[in-house]
């Protein structure tokens, strides 16, 4: 049997800390209003100068580095993204041409704040049926850009940054599941009204921004990543109990508490980012999974639930032993 096993892992957050303390002299808000609904207290917010293909390449070459893989080692490049460079061109082949990697398959996946899951799971696939010998996946986003600094109920939430992973076949266990979900009868809950196809041009510079209905978001999220992760679990025949880690998308610290608190885990077992962090959308989960690893706190060989969810609906996990 093959498994895909993580190699090696690595983020990129951009320089510039933006805290709540700056925010509120953006909007009308407050730390403290911040702080308890959200849990955010600072996210970093891309240069100007800077793409998400940029975060991209930091962060590939420090996991790159950290799997002790050069750049002819990658035969697969795919990247969870909902915030692209270009239209077309995909990032993954600015990715691919920036690291010297040519010809190798490259290719972005759209899932909003599921991006990385359903990169990951992608991968998995090619890896299991002998396509990939080793895959370069990443979940990045700059969403600040995306961000109307007038809205206050969207702009404290979200942050900038890119995590990637290097993945290989193993004999050992490595991923064991991955179940992918959507729903789009919830596109009006949560997203971007501009596309390339849609008003791109109509909208000019006008202010547009992310369109949210956070309550009835929170609702369906926490009822949602809570039977995703059940999913999991019953899927390998496994309880809660035998998990090490759980790696939630990190949107909001009551989201993320509400969930924990569904599957009786206690937070000790949770990896939380979304104080330093904001919401990051796709690059959430690898950014917290590298946390994690680089503190010393996710061992080898240990029970790790990665899960998100995001604009669609869409949703996913990855129950892994790292
Ligand atoms: N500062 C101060 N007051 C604010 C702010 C702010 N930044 N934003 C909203 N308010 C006000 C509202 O105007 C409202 O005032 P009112 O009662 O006078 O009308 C009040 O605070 C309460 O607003 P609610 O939206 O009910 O606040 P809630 O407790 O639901 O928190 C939040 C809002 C944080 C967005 C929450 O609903 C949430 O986290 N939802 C999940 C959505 C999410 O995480 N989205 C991220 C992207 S999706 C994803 O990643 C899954």
């Amino acid at each position: 049997m093959i498994y895909s096993k993580i190699a090696g892992t690595g983020r990129y957050l951009p320089e510039r800390i933006l805290t709540n303390a700056e925010l509120e002299k953006i909007v009308e808000t407050s730390d403290e209003w911040i702080r308890t609904r959200t849990g955010v207290e600072r996210r970093h917010v891309a240069a100007e100068d800077e793409t998400t293909s940029s975060l991209c390449i930091e962060a590939a070459k420090s996991a790159m580095e950290a799997a002790d893989v050069k750049s002819e080692d990658i035969d697969l490049i795919v990247i969870g993204t909902t915030t692209p460079d270009l239209i077309f061109p995909n990032i993954a082949t600015l990715v691919q041409q920036a690291l010297d990697i040519h010809g190798c398959p490259a290719f972005s996946i759209e899932a909003a704040c599921t991006g990385f899951i359903y990169a990951l799971s992608t991968v998995d696939k090619f890896i299991r049926a002998g396509e990939s010998q080793c895959a370069l996946v990443i979940g990045a986003e700059i969403i600040t850009k995306l961000v109307d600094w007038n809205d206050r109920s969207t702009c404290v939430l979200f942050g900038d940054g890119a995590g990637a992973v290097i993945v290989k076949p193993s004999a050992e266990p490595g991923i064991l599941s991955t179940h992918l979900g959507a729903d789009g009868k919830y596109k009006e809950l949560l997203y971007y009204p501009v596309g390339a196809s849609k008003d791109l041009v109509a909208a000019g510079t006008d202010a547009v921004g992310i369109i949210m209905r956070g309550n009835e978001v929170f609702k369906v999220a926490v009822k949602t990543l809570g039977a995703v992760a059940q999913q999991a679990l019953k899927a390998n025949n496994m309880d809660k109990s035998e998990l090490d880690w759980l790696i939630p998308h990190q949107a909001n610290l009551r989201i993320i508490q509400a969930t924990a608190k569904r599957l009786k885990l206690p937070l000790e077992k949770v990896i939380i980012t979304v104080q330093d962090h904001g919401n990051t959308s796709a690059a959430s989960v690898p950014m917290a999974l590298d946390v994690g690893i680089r503190d010393g706190r996710i061992k080898r060989g240990q029970l790790i639930l990665m899960e998100a969810f995001g604009g669609g609906f869409t949703w996913g996990s990855v129950l892994m032993r790292y």
